[in-house]
Formats: structure tokens, sequence, C-alpha cells
């Protein structure tokens, strides 16, 4: 609901998850955030996303809004209502979507047919912004990541009228790549098959699709709008965002300060009452079975390249001789997950580990860490750093992405200024991350710098309410 009157514009927002339907990483954390802080700024805010099979059944009390025979393959309907306080369209497209397994994949690996399903929600997502539903008609499409970049293109090729459109890249490694051979199944015109349109590499990329054909493309830091730019991060990608020049800009996430407040976790602290850190703290080891002298890092992750995870098994051991503790929970890549349990066998009482996916858990780790380590390769925004900055729990960050926009590094500059968060390296090797927690570990013996440099994090403005407002001037100025 509109907290003002007054109605500055209409938005759908066309994504593969949103918080609290369904969540695989920070893409939905940011989808699900995001209405409701435009919202709150006169924005009426519509999301819609696949009606994967855990989500049939909310179909039951929404309305049906569309119905799109023929949608690649079969019929589809969609079904608009409130859930969670956010206005969710769901496209009910049982061919493509009421499968068994993840959003992208199922038990035998991801789905053959990626490119059509999210081609069909891309589709519809066009269709509606075109057409309206139900007499209500958006002002600004936007898409996220691989999966709606395809909405712009076929907004662009087969008559926007009057909706403008937005391409938000929160991850350039998932570029949503087919064979040439597929353009006519995924309904795209064959005279826009070249280097400056589809054309990709010798195939196609959504991601692509939606980066040249946007009215504006966005990614969720300013850092990563730089280095999205350049080969090292670009991924092949570079050229095209370099290319839409001025069009690209970096708007950084904000955090849900609701759900993400120590204040309100069952033992709630704050900046100026810290206590209650102590006892989470305490309940966390025993949670983990860990007795830790000096300080307790958390790592809380997808375990994947992207996020340096190997590097863990370098730097761990020094860690721990110097006092310190490591508590880790994620999940993916299985040769990580193994490398983490072996640091655990190890380190048996030092290095706790649980492999899987627990929201609460996490939680409860930001609660009670004194650090949090996100030692990635590349990482556009990353939220679990700003979690860590509202918590206190300091962060420990690789110099990348919006890492390097959300921390400020514990120099001894930034120290006498006051304005340290955390510690920052660079670059993104084992020598530079042992470095960092042999900082650590200083930072921690030296009490009053450290609950310095905790207040100093909680004090940072991470809601999402002035990122947002940088959202509704870039949806204005594309609508005036
Ligand atoms: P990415 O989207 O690249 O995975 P982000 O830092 O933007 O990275 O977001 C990750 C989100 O997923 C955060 O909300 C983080 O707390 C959450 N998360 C990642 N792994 C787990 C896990 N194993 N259990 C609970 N939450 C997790
Ligand atoms: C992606 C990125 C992460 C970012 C998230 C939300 O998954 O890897 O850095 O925070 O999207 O924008």
């Amino acid at each position: 609901m509109a907290a003002s009157s007054e109605i500055r514009g209409r938005v759908l927002s066309v994504a593969s998850e949103c918080v609290p339907l369904i969540k695989t990483g920070g893409l939905a954390d940011v989808v699900g955030a995001l209405p409701a802080a435009l919202a709150k700024v006169g924005w009426d805010m519509r999301v819609l996303i696949p009606a994967y099979k855990a989500l049939r059944s909310k179909i039951d009390k929404m309305d049906e809004v569309w119905r799109e025979p023929g949608l690649f393959g079969g019929d589809a309907k969609v079904f608009s209502g409130t859930v969670a306080g956010i206005q969710v369209m769901l496209l009910d497209a049982p061919h493509l979507f009421d499968r068994e397994g993840g959003p992208y994949s199922g038990p035998g690996g991801d789905w053959f047919d990626n490119a059509r399903r999210f081609a069909a929600l891309s589709w519809v997502a066009a269709r509606i912004a075109r057409e309206g539903v139900e007499g209500w008609k958006p002002d600004v499409l936007h898409a996220h990541d691989w999966q709606a970049g395809l909405a712009p293109a076929y907004l662009e090729y087969n008559g926007a009228d009057g909706v403008a459109s937005v391409m938000t890249v929160h991850n350039i490694a998932f570029q949503g790549w087919a064979p040439a051979s597929a353009l006519t199944d995924l309904r795209l015109p064959f005279e826009q098959y070249h280097p400056a349109a589809l054309e990709y590499y010798g195939g196609l990329s959504s991601l692509k699709a939606g980066l040249v054909t946007a009215d504006a493309v966005t990614t969720v830091s300013p850092n990563y709008a730089r280095e999205l730019m350049r080969p090292e991060f670009g991924m092949g990608l570079e050229g095209v965002i370099a290319a839409r020049g001025a069009a690209v800009s970096g708007i950084l996430n904000g955090i849900d300060s609701e759900v993400w407040s120590p204040e309100h976790e069952p033992v709630p602290y704050s900046a100026k009452a810290m206590k209650g850190k102590s006892e989470n703290r305490a309940a966390l080891c025993a949670e983990f079975g860990l007795n830790v002298p000096g300080p307790l890092a958390i790592l809380v992750s997808r375990l994947t390249d992207q996020k340096g995870i190997d590097l863990l098994e370098a730097v761990v051991p020094d860690f721990i001789d110097a006092g310190g503790g490591l508590a880790v929970l994620g999940s993916g890549d299985p040769a990580l997950e193994a490398a983490v349990k072996r640091l655990q066998t190890r380190f048996d009482g030092r290095v706790g580990v649980k492999i899987g996916y627990d929201e609460a858990l996490s939680h409860r780790m930001f609660a009670g860490g004194d650090a949090v380590l996100v030692p990635s390769r590349f990482e556009p925004c990353g939220l679990t750093q700003i979690y860590g900055l509202a918590y206190g729990t300091v962060p420990v960050v690789s110099a990348v992405g919006g890492l390097a926009d959300t921390v400020i590094d514990a120099s001894p500059a930034a120290i006498s200024a006051g304005v340290a968060t955390g510690i920052v390296f660079q670059p993104v090797d084992a020598l530079a991350f042992a470095q960092a927690l042999r900082g650590l570990i200083g930072l921690y013996a030296d009490k009053k710098l450290w609950t310095q440099i905790q207040k100093n994090a909680m004090k940072q403005d991470v809601d999402w309410a002035a990122s947002a407002a940088k959202y509704a001037a870039l949806y204005e100025g594309l609508t005036k």
C-alpha cells in the first residue's frame, strides 16, 4: 500500500525469485524488499514470478487475471494477489514450472529447457506491460537478471506502447545462453540477429538481449557498475555494457531492517547495549560445539568459486593458531563442501560446519559472530557483509564490487578518523586474506578499538530507503 496518497508511477518487476516466496540467493532478497521500500514513497509495484510447484498452493487465494494460450508448448494463466504485503503475479504454466526441484534445476542438473521457461516468463511480462491487466498498466517494466532479460527485448521488438524498461544485473556470471537455432523458438526476430543486438558469440544470451534493449541498465553497486565494463569482471559482456555508457548506473542494495536487525533477535542488542551479543555468542558456540578464545568468524554463503571459499583451507590454520574460530553455514559445490568439512575435522572445537540452507540459523550466526568473512572473487553487491555491519559482526571482505562500496577498511587513517567499519583486503588471494585475518586478531585484541569499529559499523545507513529513492529517480527520469 502506498503511504503517500498520490501514485508516482507503476512498476512491474519481473524475476525468477522473490522473498518470502522463493529464494536461492540475494536476488530474491532484493526483488522482495524493493517493492515495499518503493511503495513507501508512492510507487505502485507488482512482481511477476513463475508459479513453481512449491508456490501453486498460493494460487487458490489469488485472482486469475490473464490467460495466455500456447505459451511455449502449453496454456498458461496469471494469478494476482497480495502475499506477505507484496503485490504478486504468479505465472501458472504447469508445463514449464510445475516440477520437483529448484527454480533452475532438478535432480539431474539444470532443466534442459531453461531458455524457454524464462523466455515464457519474459514474454508474458512484456505482454502484460504493453496491454495492462485489469486496468493496471505499468509505466516501467523492471527486469532482473538473465531470467527476465528477454522482457525488454520483447517490448522493444513487438512495441512498448509507452512502457519504459530497466535491466538490472545482479550477477553477470549467469547469462542465459542459448544456441542461435533457438531464435525462432524463443520468438525473437531474425533480423535482430547481429552483433549490435541479439547475437552473442555465435549464439544468444537473454541477458545481452536485455542489456541492449532496455532503456536503462543498472547493477547493484556503483563499483560493480564500473567493474562490469572491464574484461576481468564483464565475463564477455564488458563491451556491451560499456557501449550503453550513461544508461548504466549502480544502485547499492539495502537490507530489510525489519528482518535484519539485532534488536529483533531472540536475545536483542544494539550499539548502545551490546550485552546481548555476548549471550548470542555463547549460544552460537554451544550450537556449533566451539570454544574460541579469540574472534569467532562466521561465513554464510553459497559455497561456490565466486565466493572465494577455496581460499579457506590455506588461511584458516594460522587463524586458528592465533586463537580464532570459524562457524560455516552453506551449501553448493561438493568439492568446497568437502573442503570446509575437512577443516572441521582437523580443528574440531574451533571450526564448526553446517552444510545446508537455514535462514533461522543464519540469524543466530550474525547475532553471535564477532566477524563475518566474505572473500569473494567478484561480488555484485553482497548482502552478508551488510548484515554484518548492522549486527556489529565486523566484515572482513575482499575489495571487489559492492564489498568495496560498503566496508571501510580499518587502516590507520580510517581508525584515527573514526570511520573504519571492517577489514578490506586485496588482491583476492590467500596471502592477502591471511594478512586480513591477522589484522582481525589484532583488532579484536584491542577491546576499545574493537568496540569502536562495531559501533561505526552499526551506525551505517543500510536500510532500503536511500536506494529506493535512487530507483524512484531513475524510474521518474525514464517516464517523464
Ligand atoms: P548471492 O546472492 O551471490 O548468493 P548475497 O550476499 O547477495 O550473495 O546473498 C546471499 C543471501 O543468501 C543472503 O541473504 C544470505 O544470508 C543467504 N544465504 C546464503 N547461503 C545461505 C545458507 N546456507 N543458509 C541461509 N542463508 C543463506
Ligand atoms: C547476486 C550477487 C550478489 C548480490 C545479489 C542481489 O546474487 O551475487 O552480490 O548481492 O545478487 O543483488
